[in-house]
């Protein structure tokens, strides 16, 4: 067992730390020399359905449903395509819009979440071409789609998703420069936009080499009800996750929000004893999220901020911080919600639960 674990003590904490190197294989034979090309393999064949597409319909449920969001963000901005996030499980019972041109990308780590699968057969019934962004080859979604985007990272063991979250945000973000450049033939990637990519796994690595730092957090605050995540921008669908993966394997009620959200209503929540962790790192929200943080802490409660290296004007607003190196805006969420996955498993083991296998959770959902 101890083996299978590679001398970790649980899987979740393994594929923690296997993220540098599953980023790495992802981008294998993929991200070429500095502006391009972006070779997906899986999407040839496909370039007409994607050169013409107006509209992208994106489905998934939990975790992948929170790469999703990264995901729309990241398209909208680089692409200047509409994008919509749904849930598998809501789409599917309703009589979605699907105009011409419309293309749906289901994301699913396992590929045989029902749901996901039944709001793909619905949405191709009505005429949407079909992409699927999985892990495990020959997935019946993967099947379902056709073509789509494999992340090559190897099985992910424990329920709670981590290395799958990471991997489907640089897919997300290889797919953008990989549509930039077809939709434009004379497009030359800014090297820097490359450089960001293949220096991610080496960030990681910086963070994954402080875990110390989330322990002590961790101890501080392991005997708390509730905790309260908050993130703008590219971090909010990271203020979902971080929210998601504590209460999957710790039983800690906690919530993700945008954080300006929470003046209507998670703001009555706070006081002396509620730990809020706020996604504070320097992009184009940082200001507002600071005067966010100064109304939680003049409620009295406990900020825990994550925020980018060599900020030490938020180390005098808040209780505790955790610095994380510097990238490009849209590709934060990789690093970011790194701390928080550490957070929930830290916090998880000092209260005695089974990481690996919380109660009342599957690893994939393959029933309705
Ligand atoms: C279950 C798992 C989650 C996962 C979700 C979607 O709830 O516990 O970790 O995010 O299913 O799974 P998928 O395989 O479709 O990404």
């Amino acid at each position: 067992d101890m083996i299978e674990k590679g001398g970790y003590k649980h899987f979740m904490l393994k594929e923690i730390h296997e993220q540098p190197q599953a980023l790495l294989n992802l981008m294998r034979g993929r991200v070429d020399g500095n502006h391009g090309p972006i070779k997906l393999g899986g999407l040839i064949n496909r370039e007409k359905e994607l050169l013409e597409a107006k509209r992208i319909i994106i489905i998934a449920c939990g975790t992948s449903w929170h790469a999703g969001l990264v995901g729309e963000y990241m398209l909208e901005e680089l692409v200047r395509l509409p994008v919509e996030v749904e849930y598998a499980s809501e789409f599917r019972y309703r009589n979605p819009i699907i105009e011409k041109n419309t293309i749906v990308i289901a994301i699913s780590q396992s590929g045989e979440t029902a749901d996901t699968l039944a709001a793909m057969r619905q949405a191709k019934g009505k005429g949407a071409a079909m992409l699927s962004i999985c892990n495990v080859v020959g997935s019946s979604i993967a099947r379902e789609a056709g073509s789509g985007i494999y992340l090559h990272i190897g099985p992910e063991i424990g329920v709670a998703s981590t290395k799958a979250f990471t991997a489907q945000i640089a897919a997300f973000y290889l797919f953008s420069l990989y549509l930039l450049l077809l939709k434009n033939k004379d497009y030359a990637i800014p090297p820097e936009m490359i450089s960001a990519i293949r220096t991610i796994p080496d960030k990681i690595q910086t963070i994954l080499d402080r875990e110390k730092e989330i322990g002590e957090i961790a101890k501080i605050y392991k005997d708390t009800n509730h905790a309260l995540y908050l993130g703008r921008g590219f971090n909010y669908p990271v203020a979902l996750e971080g929210a998601l993966k504590l209460k999957e394997i710790s039983y800690i009620h906690a919530e993700g929000y945008p954080a300006a959200e929470m003046k209507h209503g998670p703001i009555a929540l706070i006081d002396k004893n509620m730990p809020v962790i706020f996604i504070a790192t320097k992009d184009s929200t940082y200001g507002k999220i600071l005067n966010n943080i100064e109304e939680v802490k003049s409620r009295g409660g406990k900020v825990i901020a994550i925020a980018t290296e060599g900020d030490r004007k938020i180390t005098e607003k808040v209780d505790h911080v955790f610095h994380i190196p510097e990238t490009s805006g849209v590709l934060i969420p990789i690093l970011s919600v790194i701390p928080l996955q550490l957070l929930a498993y830290h916090m998880a083991v000092l209260r005695g639960c089974d990481v690996d296998k919380p109660r009342n959770l599957a690893k994939s959902v393959t029933v309705e």
